[in-house]
């Protein structure tokens, strides 16, 4: 593909999602050479700009990555701007891919013209975006590939809607459903880290492992966002995409091969052998003062930022193994990390009763850490060194940042780059989509119609006060 052409079209280019990821994301790839010679970029928003007034828009952004200045300069000058009055503009889209892809598509000496289009707008416009990319922007060479962000509907309905409405326009392999989360290098490894080293195979199970904890936690509010997040909610927001997605990899069979279609087929296995989930499986809590955000309009709100799920995975491997989902906006600290506690070991006999306590209270565990520092580690019980004879325990740690060439790229780049490669196995897949829609959507409906509180807790602390009790229920 590095002989064919490359437009992009980032449609919502003034938007916070194109000034902070896309155009960083497609700037790395460029300063990596990764992609194409002959690249061109279209930003496609609704104020009016001229293409200069939009590279000086990007600027800022594109320093704050600490990328040569030389390099951005160069970058900028394949970044062209066109404005439309809404996103299903027909004559704005014609005259963009007329006077400005097509022609730089023939002023290059190959024959196959690639077309990505980045939707990074809301949902509810990429229906009528869906149409004119349909009727006016599909490459007739190459191939033409479009990138959606979530939210992906708000229940199973909304989502069928939203799928229906795509497929009208597209198939399948035309569409990457971003979830970032499937980006991060500890999440990209799942696989290889499972099925390539012989010894997790036969431990990564009901026998050995006794529960798995995937917590997401960030040490601020909605930061002026509250006007989304207050019609989502923590679950939407991260429970039932980003952290089910880590649950999801953790827990599946291992894929009939490396195909796109067979991971995901495994991943939508372990969907359809959840529960589905209910009020009961839950702990609820909202962070003090979360509804002085000015931009959240329902001062009475019920909209939970905190909460820890109970998921029960009944496939021959999980049954029995509780998998506790947990995540909560201005908390103690920013961390994600998936917490595999093993059972204890049976004692042996001629071991002392102190030291059989020592092993059933502290359990081995791994701790697969994704951010901030990605670290994978494990939590062993050794003999005391020395003379002593006594339990305790010792670390095994394997930090990223310790590594030789340690190369970190945001979830974005890896992502925008497997878009423009073709590979599809770290997108969403439709079926996936509606498996974890139908796992929350009963639960969603039952916090938004019985008007449940969800339990107050302090900014800035570990989340509500009885959170260690429930999770000690397990
Ligand atoms: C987004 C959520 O999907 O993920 C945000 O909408 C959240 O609320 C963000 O802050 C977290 O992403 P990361 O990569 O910073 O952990």
């Amino acid at each position: 593909w590095y002989q064919q052409t490359l437009s992009v079209v980032v449609v919502g280019a003034s938007g916070d999602l194109a000034k902070r990821k896309t155009y960083p994301s497609l700037l790395k790839l460029f300063e990596e050479n990764l992609l194409p010679t002959d690249s061109i970029i279209y930003g496609y928003a609704r104020s009016c700009k001229s293409h200069e007034e939009f590279r000086r828009h990007l600027l800022p952004h594109l320093k704050k990555t600490g990328t040569n200045e030389i390099i951005v300069k160069d970058f900028l000058s394949k970044c062209y701007y066109h404005s439309g009055k809404t996103y299903g503009d027909k004559s704005a889209y014609a005259d963009m891919i007329g006077d400005g892809l097509v022609p730089f598509e023939e002023s290059t000496k190959n024959t196959v013209s690639n077309r990505l289009f980045y939707l990074a707008v809301p949902p509810d416009v990429f229906g009528e975006s869906g149409v004119v990319i349909k009727t006016h922007g599909m490459s007739t060479t190459g191939w033409t590939r479009v990138v959606i962000e979530k939210p992906f509907g708000r229940d199973l309905e909304s989502c069928d809607a939203l799928l229906q409405t795509l497929s009208e326009n597209f198939e399948e392999h035309h569409l990457y459903r971003i979830d970032h989360y499937l980006g991060k290098e500890i999440v990209q490894n799942m696989l290889m880290f499972r099925f390539s080293n012989s010894f997790w195979e036969p431990i990564w199970n009901s026998d050995t492992i006794e529960s798995v904890v995937i917590t997401f936690k960030e040490p601020f509010g909605t930061d002026g966002r509250g006007g989304y997040f207050d019609k989502y909610g923590i679950i939407r927001d991260i429970l039932q995409n980003h952290l089910l997605q880590v649950a999801t990899l953790f827990a599946m069979e291992p894929p009939k091969n490396e195909d796109a279609d067979a991971i995901r087929d495994a991943k939508v296995e372990v969907l359809k052998n959840m529960e589905i989930l209910s009020l009961q499986d839950c702990l609820l809590g909202q962070y003090d003062g979360y509804s002085d955000d000015p931009t959240i309009t329902n001062k009475d709100t019920n909209c939970p930022t905190y909460a820890a799920i109970r998921c029960k995975i009944n496939t021959p491997r999980w049954t029995g193994v509780p998998f506790i989902l947990q995540a909560g906006k201005a908390m103690d600290e920013k961390v994600c990390d998936i917490q595999v506690r093993f059972k204890p070991a049976k004692s042996f006999p001629s071991m002392r009763r102190s030291s059989k306590n020592f092993f059933e209270n502290a359990p081995a565990e791994m701790v697969m850490r994704l951010q901030p520092d990605p670290c994978i580690f494990l939590n062993l019980n050794i003999k005391s060194p020395g003379l002593s004879t006594m339990p305790t325990r010792g670390n095994m740690v394997m930090r990223y940042e310790d590594m030789p060439n340690l190369s970190n790229p945001d979830a974005y780049t890896r992502l925008l780059l497997d878009v423009i490669r073709g590979k599809q196995g770290s997108f969403v897949r439709d079926d996936e989509l509606r498996f974890s829609w139908q796992i929350f959507t009963p639960l969603l409906h039952d916090i938004d119609d019985t008007k449940v509180r969800p339990l107050p807790y302090r900014y800035g602390s570990s989340g509500p006060a009885n959170r260690e009790a429930w999770m000690a229920e397990m």
